[in-house]
Formats: structure tokens, sequence, C-alpha cells
């Protein structure tokens, strides 16, 4: 498959010519001088490009009934403080029945809510008052895997002339070994043998998440009816656990060295995953006024206008994991620095035109805190260095997607031994390279305090009572950090200068400000390595970003014959001058 699909550029050529100014949004928007008015800056405006979206991993987010774990009654409850934050989209982590091999990205029943979430009416309720608020609803639609008690593959592994047979892949052995030598993403071989039937399954993940057979058209109709149950309740779209998987070569050959490095890149863009994308959407998508955002797994920039220009009629957007995994060589830690990251922000910008939409995001519930991974964590800095990191993600070009706590400036996990983990991952790589004594324990803990997934699950941090008020029982699933006495939701909601108090004034401005929508981005000074600098400019409406990643005061300037303009926004309240205090962020408007 061709990687520039020349339909797509030949577009975007043509809509390019026509500029057109517009001074507001979608909603009671009027465009001055638009000789097509359907366009801003070249945009098509819709309302999920507008949309500021908040994450939800419900098993941490609030406990409504004491048994230690998140449920939908707890998320009702918490609504407002959502929403005063000036929230559009909520996006729900897994909500569906299931084992919790992988905390509810193992389903086993689309149509059934987890038992410790709640019931089917508590979802309705909870749809209804998120949209009684003017929010949104999106849900996670993970289709690259069910759990292994779904009854599909309960009925598949029964025998070989099973009629769910075919939902799964299966094969025989090779010399008496695993067909070939994909690797599961969890550790150890991505192929289990099953006793009943003498054949292996694929599951790129754990053992319990075996991986749907997508070239079965009757995987595909399963998929597609599921989504309409759900968006016919009135959810308004998906977040698509790992997309691009879906579509296997299915003859398996071995990976090769390179591509063992790096078998996210190796397992995406399967022979089929463009036709069965358009498929989903001509038979979904395109019935319902949807935002869909794809877990883009080992696509590439270069790639992702196949999977989101508008002509191709795929996804809205997707996540590309290349600023978020900056400081990472696969598992390992490493340091990064400031114009490798602005780089990659000034190649998004320049990859993805007007035609192709864009996420921007640097938390998620598989990734450490933001504030810890790319702010400075420390009493000193933590509360400016989260607010310049809401400042930046509110005025890049793309849709922002925060996770519950960053509004808090919540930060990683003291973790200190194997046992203060939950998750999956940890404990089969701890398997698999510290019991092997591959990487002596104290390393393998000491990169995970940086790196681990269950740095974002701890619970929520609400107040200062027992367990930071997520709970009333004795114990939530996974410790509470013990920071929650100085950081949690109550206190920030007194504090005008805290970063809850910061993230609504910054969504307020973000929706006063088409430019941080539809603006085009210029980095004014890509080699500086400690202040980034950039420009969102609509017509007439200018604003210029100036931000202080550093643990210093650093002076900044402005290309020549530029002024500044008016101040709307510093993260340090009163600012003046060319000086920067450390970790400082400011908005000018011209
Ligand atoms: C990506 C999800 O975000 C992650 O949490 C999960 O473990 C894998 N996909 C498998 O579903
Ligand atoms: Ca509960």
């Amino acid at each position: 498959m061709a990687l520039l699909d020349t339909s797509i550029r030949g577009g975007e050529l043509k809509i390019r010519f026509s500029v057109v100014v517009c001074v507001a949004m979608v909603l009671g928007s009027a465009c001055a001088g638009a000789q097509d008015a359907k366009l801003v800056n070249g945009y098509r405006p819709t309302w999920w490009k507008e949309a500021v979206v908040y994450q939800i991993y419900p098993r941490s987010f609030k406990d409504s009934n004491g048994d230690g774990i998140g449920d939908l009654k707890g998320i009702t409850s918490k609504l407002d403080y959502i929403k005063g934050l000036g929230v559009d989209v909520i996006w729900l982590s897994p909500h569906y029945d299931s084992p919790n091999a992988d905390n509810g990205y193992d389903i086993r029943d689309y149509r059934k809510v987890m038992t410790e979430f709640g019931t089917m009416a508590d979802f309705d309720t909870m749809l209804a008052e998120i949209k009684k608020r003017h929010m949104r609803l999106i849900i996670d639609l993970v289709v690259n895997h069910t759990s292994d008690e779904h009854r599909w593959f309960v009925e598949s592994r029964k025998s070989k002339d099973n009629p769910y047979r075919d939902f799964y892949i299966w094969r025989s052995p090779k010399d008496g070994h695993e067909p070939n030598n994909d690797p599961s993403f969890f550790s150890g071989s991505a192929w289990q043998f099953d006793k009943t039937t003498d054949q292996y399954y694929l599951h790129y993940f754990a053992v319990k998440q075996p991986d749907l057979n997508w070239d079965n058209p009757k995987v595909r109709a399963e998929v597609y009816a599921l989504m309409k149950f759900w968006l016919d309740k009135g959810v308004d779209g998906f977040r698509m656990d790992v997309i691009p998987l879906i579509s296997k070569d299915q003859a398996f050959p071995d990976l090769t060295p390179e591509q063992l490095k790096n078998i996210g890149t190796a397992y995406a863009n399967g022979p089929h995953i463009h036709e069965y994308l358009q498929e989903m959407n001509r038979e979904v998508l395109s019935k319902y006024d949807v935002m869909t955002v794809g877990e883009a797994l080992g696509i590439s920039l270069e790639q992702t206008p196949l999977m989101v220009g508008e002509d191709r009629k795929e996804l809205n957007m997707i996540f590309n994991f290349d600023a978020i995994r900056i400081n990472r060589d696969g598992a390992q830690w490493k340091e990064w620095t400031l114009p490798e990251f602005k780089a990659l922000y000034a190649k998004h910008a320049a990859e993805l035109d007007t035609h192709s939409w864009d996420t921007v995001f640097l938390s998620n519930h598989d990734n450490p805190r933001v504030v810890s991974n790319f702010g400075n964590d420390s009493d000193a800095f933590r509360v400016p260095s989260a607010k310049l990191i809401t400042t930046m993600l509110l005025t890049l070009r793309g849709t922002p997607f925060f996770y519950q706590g960053d509004e808090l400036g919540m930060t990683n996990y003291p973790f200190q031994k194997i046992g203060d983990f939950d998750d999956i991952e940890v404990k089969n790589a701890y398997k698999a390279q510290v019991l092997t004594g591959k990487v002596p324990e104290a390393d393998f803990i000491a990169n995970l305090r940086r790196t681990s997934r269950d740095n974002s699950r701890t619970p929520m941090q609400w107040d200062t009572t027992a367990n930071a008020g997520f709970t009333t029982g004795a114990k939530p699933w996974l410790a509470v950090n013990p920071n929650y006495t100085k950081i949690n939701a109550a206190e920030e909601l007194k504090d005008p200068s805290s970063p809850y108090s910061y993230m609504a004034k910054m969504m307020k401005l973000r929706k006063e400000a088409p430019a941080f929508v539809y603006g085009d981005y210029k980095d004014l000074d890509p080699g500086n390595a400690a202040i980034f600098e950039y420009t969102r400019t609509l017509g007439a409406e200018k604003y210029l970003v100036v931000l202080n990643f550093s643990d210093k005061a650093t002076e900044f300037s402005v290309p020549d014959g530029m002024k500044l303009g008016k101040m709307v926004i510093s993260n340090e309240g009163a600012a003046e001058g060319m000086t920067l205090k450390a970790w400082e962020a400011r908005i000018y408007r011209f």
C-alpha cells in the first residue's frame, strides 16, 4: 500500500485556496469575508474539533458504595466538577462486563455493564446527566480482542468445527512450537497453546485477551451491531483501542530482528485495515453524528492522513504517540529535550494539513502522570509546571485530551516494591525480566517509578478524609497517593490559583478564541532548549504563547518588529518584562 495518497494531497491543494477569516466557532458563529462559508481557515468546522476531552478511568474515579472500586454512580455524582472545568466530552475507559485481567480492556460481554461499576440503568442515568449538562460521552471500543471468557471464545475453543472457531485466530503448532515468533505486548509469546484442540490461539496482549479474526465477516457484523447498540443509546462516539492491529497478515511470517524492536509498528497496518475502517464507517459511523479517535499504536505521522483524511471516510482523528513517548526507549525511560519535542509538533502541523485533524495529549491511563512526566513535580515547581502544561495542551493544534487528575496536578506514586503494582504488564514483565535474572530488581522498580501505568491509575484525590474521599470503604483497589492531604479537589476548588482553577480559566479562554482551534501554528524559536514560544493565527486574531520549560528564570525574545500585545493569562498571576520565572507560561493577544 503506497503511503502517499494522491487523492488526499490533490484535494488539499484545492481547498487551501479558499482563505477564510472566521471570527467565531460553530455555535453562534459569524464568518467575515468568507469565500466558502463552510470553511474556517481551510478547515471544515465540527464540534469535535472544538471540543476539550476529559478521560475517566472508572475504576479509579469515585466509589459510591464503599467496595473500594470506582463506579458509574460515583461518576454521576461528580459531573458538576467536570463541567466546572469547561469540559465538552467525556471519554470513559471500558465500562463493560469483564473479568478484569487488564482492567476492563478484556471484555466478556459488550452489552452488559461491569457488575462492580453498576447496572445499565446506572449507565443510562449517567448518560442523561451528562447530556443535561451539555456534555457528550464517548466510550471505549475494544474490538481487537475480547476476554477469553466472552461466549464467542468459550465456544471457539470447544472444537475445530464450532461455528465460532473462526471468530479467533487458531493455528497448528509448527515443528512442535508456536506458529511464529510474534511476541505479546505483555511479555512472552503471542501464541497460547490450547489442549482441547491441540492448536494455538493468537493474543497480542494477555493470554486472557484472544485476538478477534477480523477477516471473518461475521465478526465484523457483530462489532458493527454492538457499536449501533451503544450509539442508539445516545453515546457520541468511540475511542478505539489499538485499532490499527485489527487486520493481520494471516500468513504470520516470523518478525525480523528489526521488527522485533518495535512490535507496535510490525503489527499495525495489516493488509485490510483501511478496507475494514471504511466498511465500519459506511455501515455505522456515517449514520450518526459522532466523534471517533483511534489509538494509533504503530501508525507513523506520515501514515496518519490515510486514516483520518476527510475524504478517506475512516476515523476523525488518532492518538499519535511520538510526543507522549519521547522519553521512552521501549519500556525504558530516557532523557528528552525541548527542541526534539517542539520538532514533533512542527512536523504534525506540516504533515496534517487542513483535511486531517489531530489530537493533543500527554497523559492517559497507560502513561505516568503528566506533571511528573513532562513538568517538575517537586514542591517548588509542581503547581506552575502543571499549569504550564495545561496552557500548552489547550493552545497547540488539535483536540486536547486530559486525563482525570491532570486538573489537580496529581503526581506519580512512590512505588517501592513489586507488590505495590496491580498492572498485568508489570507483573508479566517482572516474571520475564527479574525472576529470570535478566534485570536487577532495583533497576526494574526504579524505571517503573517513572514509567508505570499504575502511576495514573491510583484513585482520584477528592479531599483530605481517609483514602482521599475516593471510597468510604477501608481499602481502595489500588493505594491512594499519600500526597492527597496536600493535593486534592476540595482544596483546589476553593483556591483561585490552583491548577484546577487555572485549567477552568484556560478552557474558557480557548472557547473564546477560535485561533486556538483553527489558527495557523508557528514555532518562533525551535532551537531554544528552555523556552517554547509559538503563535496561533486566524485572520486578524493572533496569539503568542510563551512557556518556560525549565527550573530557572529565563529570558525570551520576540522576532524583530513583533510587539507583545496584551497579556491575557499567566500561570504566575501578575507577570511582566521579558524574563519568565521557572515554569512560567504566558499568553499575549495582538
Ligand atoms: C490499549 C489500552 O489503552 C491498554 O490499557 C490496554 O492494556 C491495551 N490496549 C489492550 O487492550
Ligand atoms: Ca464501588
